[in-house]
């Protein structure tokens, strides 16, 4: 069994924090251990409780169809989320929960190893940038430690809100680009106090 195998049977026991008491599945996470580009969205909602699947439900076929147009499916990425267990009612993730998940998501980014983090949202965008905005940040890639991170608006946004559809789309677009010059680019500069890093 690779390390990744084991840290996903690992998750997929978790009973870190109290989300395991209302949890039907766990959803680790999936993807090829080699993926050059990892999607990190926030949390399970009823779909994904129900699967044990990450992004199985609406925002899903969404960012199915995101990839799709940028000529990959799911199968060639690692898609994961902040927290691994389903919020009551699909609430916001809590501090608490998100810091129970953190070492997790820390060993799936070491084991996987991307050229390219995608962030869908604030949640995983606030572990890179914790005190940016989206609407500020979205699109503007950053290199940090070897890393590109590429700040996105999360697919269930654009569904609840058509006026950001076109944004989302038009951001995916520019990912094969950026991965294609993801080792030449260079190192961020260490960013603005008002956007401070929290290591991935
Ligand atoms: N929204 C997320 O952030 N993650 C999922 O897995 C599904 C919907």
């Amino acid at each position: 069994m690779s390390e990744l195998e084991t840290l996903t049977k690992e998750i997929a026991q978790c009973t870190n924090c109290h989300l395991n008491k209302g949890r039907t599945n766990v959803v680790p996470g999936e993807g090829p251990e080699n993926a050059e580009i990892m999607f990190i969205g926030e949390a399970p909602g009823f779909h994904e409780d129900q699967q044990g699947r990450p992004f199985v439900g609406a925002a899903g076929r969404f960012l199915d169809e995101l990839l799709e147009s940028i000529g990959l499916t799911r199968e060639q990425v690692y898609i994961t989320n902040v927290i691994k267990c389903r919020p009551p009612g699909n609430r916001d993730p809590l501090p608490e929960e998100i810091e129970a998940c953190r070492p997790f998501l820390d060993r799936q980014i070491e084991l996987i190893k991307p050229k390219m983090i995608v962030t869908l949202g604030r949640f995983s965008m606030a572990r890179a940038f914790p005190n940016a905005r989206i609407s500020h940040i979205h699109g503007q890639p950053r290199k940090i430690n070897g890393i590109v991170y590429y700040p996105m608006y999360h697919p269930a946004a654009a569904l609840h809100q058509p006026s950001l559809r076109r944004t989302v789309e038009e951001d995916m677009r520019r990912i094969p680009e950026l991965l294609a010059q993801a080792d030449q680019m260079e190192e961020s500069a260490p960013p603005a106090a008002a956007e401070q890093l929290s290591l991935f």
